[in-house]
């Protein structure tokens, strides 16, 4: 069953790309509201084998499976062919067309595990950047959601979520303990959006968010 969520005549139309496990797929559908405005109606991956790809048959909601990533044309026809609104990054590992960039200019986020600027960019991603935090003898880290640019990372930070690095931590208790802040920071930036019409920055505040349905 697809998650089709509408709010009297308003609905907004949220595709995620994902290559990975999918975790902030499934914090997003679990923070959903059956009677909210936000319907989750594709998941884009560039692996067919993703756990993301798995939740989202399970949730009975559409995937495209990207043969060649780089196509923008294949993005463009599948984000159209479903009226997206809006397109979540949530563990895309790869650039998206500089075509899907500029169609969907303002209208694509990106969450990402570290406080941008530090720690982002090519080859930046899952475990590299918390080992890379815990190098630089960081005293916190964070997620960040941000615009998406034709560049890793580098796009206008819409918010951030920060937790404190411990003496003991290592890469993996860092990434939980990041990873529970996405879980939140994600939802709360689809749900900004939704209000808004579009992505808009704002201040995350964990305690609002806690028993928050979108
Ligand atoms: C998340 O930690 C996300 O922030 C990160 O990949 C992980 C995906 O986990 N993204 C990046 O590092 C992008 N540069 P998930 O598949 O369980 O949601």
């Amino acid at each position: 069953m697809s998650r089709v969520i509408t709010f009297g005549a308003v609905s907004f139309h949220v595709a995620v790309a994902a290559s990975g496990r999918g975790s902030n797929l499934d914090a997003l559908l679990r923070a959903l509201d059956p009677d909210g405005p936000i319907s989750v109606d594709l998941v884009l991956s560039n692996r067919g084998d993703a756990g993301a790809v798995a939740l989202a048959r399970v949730h009975g909601i559409a995937t495209a499976i990207l043969g060649d990533a780089d196509d923008g044309l294949a993005w463009l026809s599948a984000l159209a062919m479903r009226r997206i609104d809006l397109l979540v990054l949530a563990g895309y590992l790869k650039l998206i067309p500089p075509a899907v960039v500029q169609a969907y200019q303002g209208r694509i986020i990106n969450i990402h595990p570290s406080l941008l600027p530090r720690h982002g960019g090519p080859g930046m991603y899952g475990r590299r950047v918390h080992e890379a935090v815990l190098a630089d003898r960081n005293k916190e880290s964070g997620a960040t959601v941000h615009l998406v640019t034709e560049e890793y990372d580098c796009g206008p930070v819409l918010a951030q979520a920060r937790v404190p690095v411990l003496p003991e931590d290592s890469a993996e208790t860092l990434a939980a303990r990041v990873l529970a802040m996405e879980h939140r920071l994600l939802p709360e930036a689809v749900r900004q959006a939704a209000k808004a019409g579009q992505p808009v920055s704002f201040e995350f505040d964990w305690a609002e968010t806690a028993s928050r349905e979108l």
